[in-house]
């Protein structure tokens, strides 16, 4: 885990020009920072989620249209808020099904497994802790498969990366299987620019933590104050990208790396990709992966997709 992560750190301020994987802003304190951000008016996303999850359960399960008991296998679960609605929701209609959520951090399953099974003590649950496709690789023929990828996740991919992804979760999927994926969709920019430049300091604290991460885990000198956060949502590509600004020309040194890193005057650190889909791109890379779309679940704003795509 370490051994990556220097690994990782070190190819990125390595790179020109340089990047940091935002997959190292969830530790302990950068999971607490991103709670603060879904609690931002701003920051609709998780809102809108909630809002098709709550308000849409029964619609979904209509076109998901499973005659029998089912497996819900929920990919990088997170913090369940929102499934756990969904999941409710599904038991109070009647459905019989099993929960599988997956993701590669032991902790994030226990403390979410320990949840669902408070607020719904019926639940048939089965998690899982690892890689998602050894999970996918070993589902039964026999019980059809609803797979969830929620939130803005495939937003965080590059154009090749969600391809490929979706193409290996499709060449997975047994031909009866759906997929319910998450979009953050294209809008009025100044909504997105607001969900994420914000006015609290909260996001800029969110990527300061890569920084502040390093340090305490790579023994590195990053000095805090010397670095700025920017971000930038451009319509036209529908990319928000998000870096750190070095704001004089300095070093910074990695003692578990043992090398310096030189930064220039306004010098970039890429962080994070959030891309916001068309409805047109949401088909295309569905076509492109080998999926049918069959229904976009929206929230009352138009904001949010849950798309159902089956084989
Ligand atoms: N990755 C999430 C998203 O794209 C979380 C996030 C919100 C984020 N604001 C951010 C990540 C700013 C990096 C920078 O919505």
């Amino acid at each position: 885990m370490l051994e990556q992560f220097k690994k990782d750190v070190d190819t990125g301020l390595s790179a020109s020009p340089k990047y940091l994987s935002s997959k190292y802003f969830y530790d302990d304190i950068g999971s607490q920072i991103f709670q603060e951000i879904m609690a931002m008016p701003e920051y609709y996303l998780t809102d809108s989620e909630f809002e098709i999850l709550s308000l849409q359960a029964k619609q979904i399960a209509e076109k998901v249209n499973f005659k029998k008991p089912f497996n819900i296998i929920e990919l990088g679960a997170g913090d369940g808020y929102k499934t756990i609605k969904l999941l409710k929701n599904f038991k109070e209609l009647g459905l019989e099904f099993t929960y599988i959520p997956v993701d590669i951090s032991k902790k994030a399953i226990d403390i979410l497994s320990e949840k669902v099974t408070k607020e719904i003590p019926e639940i048939k649950l089965k998690s899982h802790v690892g890689d998602y496709f050894n999970l996918l690789n070993n589902l039964p023929n026999n019980i059809p498969s609803l797979v969830l990828f929620l939130g803005s996740n495939i937003g965080n991919f590059k154009k090749e990366d969600a391809q490929s992804f979706l193409n290996l979760v499709q060449s997975h999927l047994n031909p009866n299987d759906k997929l319910l994926i998450g979009f953050d969709l294209q809008k009025n920019p100044i909504i997105i620019k607001n969900a994420y430049d914000d006015l609290h300091g909260i996001t800029k604290a969110f990527n300061m933590n890569l920084l502040h991460r390093i340090n305490k885990e790579l023994g590195a000198d990053f000095r805090l104050d010397k670095f700025d956060f920017y971000c930038h949502y451009n319509p036209i590509s529908g990319e928000v990208k998000s870096y750190l600004v070095s704001l004089k020309k300095q070093d910074v040194h990695i003692t578990s790396l043992n090398k310096t890193f030189s930064f220039d005057f306004n010098e970039l650190i890429w962080t994070e990709l959030s891309k916001k889909y068309s409805f047109n791109q949401i088909e295309e890379l569905s076509m492109n992966t080998g999926f049918k779309l069959d229904y976009n679940f929206l929230d009352c704003k138009h904001y949010f997709t849950d798309s159902l795509w089956s084989k």
